[in-house]
C-alpha cells in the first residue's frame, strides 16, 4: 500500500517513477535513461541500480516490467530486446544490483493490469483484450479483472508471419504505411483475435494511441475498441501495483513468487 516504485524496461528507454497505488498517479516526475546498446543483463542493472537511487525516499520491493514472457521473475523470451536474456533470474539480478527486491512482470500484462485498476478498462468486466502497438505487439487478457499472464498473442501467426511484423508500429513505419492503411492488418488481426477470444472490449495501448481519433474510426471490430488511458505510463504504473501486490486486477498463480 502507499507509494511503491514501478520501472519499465523498453528496447529505447527505461523509465521509473514512484507510483501512488491507491490513485495511480506518478507520486513524482519519472526518470528516464536510454536503455543500453547492446541491451545486456550487466548494464541494464546498473541503469536500475541508477533509477532506484534517484528515489530515495520510496521503500519496499520495486515493480519491473519487462518486454518479454516472465514466469517467477525469469524471462523466457526477449524477441524486441537482446536474446541473451533467455533463462536469466532477472528479478535475483536487479534485486542484488539494487539492494533491496525487486519483483518482475510483462511489460503488457503491467499495462493491462493499470488499465484495468485506473484506465480504459475500469470497472470493466467480461474479457478486456490490451494491446500494446509498438516496436512489438504484447497483449494482456484479463477475465473479470483477473490477469492470465504471458499471452504474448503479438506472436500469433497470421497469413504466414508473426502478426508483430506486419501490424505492430514499428512496422507500419518500416513499410511507410499511413495510419489509415495500417489499420488493414490490425482489423485482419482484430477479427482473428475475436474467432479465437471473443473480447467484450479491446484496449489499445502504446505510443502511437494518442493519434487514435485518426485511425481508430478506421477500426472494424464486433468488440469496443478504446485507446488506453494512460499511455506511455501503464507501464511503470502496473509494475508498481504488482510490487504492492494491491491490484484489484491482482493475478495469482505461476509468475507470482
Ligand atoms: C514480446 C512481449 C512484449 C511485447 C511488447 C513482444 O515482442 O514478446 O513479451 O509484451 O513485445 O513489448
Amino acid at each position: 500500500m502507499g507509494t511503491h516504485l514501478g520501472i519499465d524496461i523498453g528496447g529505447s528507454g527505461i523509465k521509473g517513477a514512484p507510483v501512488d497505488v491507491l490513485s495511480g498517479a506518478l507520486a513524482e516526475d519519472r526518470h528516464r535513461i536510454p536503455t543500453p546498446q547492446p541491451a545486456l543483463a550487466e548494464p541494464v542493472s546498473a541503469t536500475l541500480r541508477e533509477i532506484v537511487g534517484s528515489f530515495p525516499g520510496v521503500a519496499g520491493p520495486v515493480g519491473c516490467a519487462f518486454p518479454g514472457i516472465v514466469i517467477s521473475n525469469r524471462i523466457f523470451s526477449a524477441a524486441n530486446l537482446d536474446g541473451s536474456w533467455i533463462g536469466i533470474d532477472a528479478g535475483a539480478r536487479f534485486s542484488e544490483a539494487c539492494g533491496r527486491p525487486v519483483v518482475m512482470i510483462n511489460d503488457a500484462d503491467a499495462a493491462g493490469l493499470a488499465e484495468a485498476r485506473f484506465g480504459a478498462a475500469a470497472g470493466r468486466s467480461g474479457v478486456v483484450l490490451l494491446l500494446t502497438l509498438g516496436t512489438g505487439i504484447g497483449s494482456a487478457l484479463l477475465h473479470n479483472g483477473r490477469l492470465v499472464p504471458n499471452t504474448e498473442l503479438g506472436h500469433l501467426e497470421l497469413g504466414g508471419e508473426v502478426i508483430e511484423k506486419r501490424a505492430s508500429n514499428r512496422a507500419r513505419k518500416t513499410r511507410r504505411l499511413s495510419l489509415k492503411e495500417w489499420t488493414e492488418p490490425l482489423n485482419e488481426y482484430l477479427a482473428h483475435l475475436d474467432r479465437l477470444l471473443s473480447p467484450d472490449l479491446v484496449v489499445i495501448g502504446g505510443g502511437i494511441s494518442k493519434r487514435f481519433k485518426t485511425f481508430g474510426p478506421h477500426l472494424r471490430s464486433r468488440a469496443e475498441v478504446v485507446p488506453a488511458a494512460l499511455r506511455n505510463n501503464a507501464g511503470i504504473v502496473g509494475a508498481a501495483l504488482w510490487a504492492a501486490g494491491s491490484g484489484v486486477a491482482q493475478p495469482t498463480g505461476a509468475n507470482r513468487r
